[in-house]
């Protein structure tokens, strides 16, 4: 008999400063819940920051089989770790999906933020129906990207990593986490995002950016001061991007999984 797939799974969103998970209806795209969230603590090997994201877990009573969908700041190949910049450096080479499944016994799936992030906004968001080339990016301690192509996420792409051509980390020079340390002013920070979105945009030509993190929120202060042939749009899941989209990519994936057994 064919299974019955409840169209529900737990996005879980780990960042620099907070651990946030929520129940996505996958239908809508919606929390079914209220989010629950707890800060990261501080240099914390993987061991801890998997007991944290237990403890999101099992604050929500949901049936054994709901799939879990994490997402992670770094990039994920096949399950692993190769770098890390904005946590522990113990996180290099660890297996996040055995650690995660290890600790949670549910299906599990990790991703990249970013990644997560585009997908939600493909899925539901900004980008929902755009056939067209979008890139996504992130501002939060670090600068995350998500290159989506006719509905295509290319995954892992790291713009935050380009060597600008002054020489710098976009990441290290224009990052929102940048913006507040540095306490830069809008028109200093939007001049800043400027080199970057023309560097990305003559590497790149989307057709269309999508901003995301916390700070898009306050677009309407840097985004016009920006100047680029493509669009720049906030996204429209906001802070609950990263949760949607593993999520979604968590239930996609134990799918799939289910019909190959
Ligand atoms: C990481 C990316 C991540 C981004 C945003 C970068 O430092 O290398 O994997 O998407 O930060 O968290």
């Amino acid at each position: 008999m064919k299974k019955k797939f409840r169209r529900i799974a737990l996005g879980i969103d780990i960042g620099g400063s907070g651990i946030k998970g929520a129940p996505v209806d996958l239908k809508t795209g919606m929390f079914t819940e209220d989010r629950v969230r707890i800060p990261t603590p501080e240099n914390a090997s993987p061991d801890t920051i998997a007991n944290v994201v237990k403890e999101i877990v099992d604050s929500f009573d949901l049936p054994d089989d709901v799939p879990v969908g994490i997402s992670f700041p770094a990039p994920i190949l096949r399950g692993v770790v190769p770098m890390i910049a904005n946590l522990s450096q113990e996180w290099t080479g660890i297996h996040a999906d055995e650690l995660f499944f290890k600790k949670l016994k549910r299906p599990v799936t990790v991703l990249n933020d970013a990644d997560a992030a585009g997908y939600a906004e493909v899925h539901f968001g900004a980008a929902h129906g755009n056939p067209a080339t979008v890139l996504v990016l992130t501002l939060g301690t670090g600068i995350g990207s998500a290159l989506v192509s006719a509905g295509t996420l290319v995954p892992n792409t790291e713009m935050g990593h380009i060597v600008l051509p002054r020489g710098i980390e976009a990441e290290h020079f224009a990052s929102s986490g940048v913006f507040e340390r540095e306490e830069l002013s809008f028109e200093e920070w939007a001049g800043r995002l400027q080199e970057v979105f023309s560097y990305l945009e003559m590497l790149f030509s989307p057709d269309l950016f999508i901003i995301g993190g916390g700070i898009s929120k306050k677009y309407k202060k840097y985004v016009p001061l920006i100047s680029t042939n493509a669009p720049i749009i906030p996204a429209e899941l906001r802070n609950g991007a990263g949760i949607v989209g593993a999520a979604l990519m968590a239930y996609q994936e134990n799918k799939k999984a289910d019909k190959l057994a």
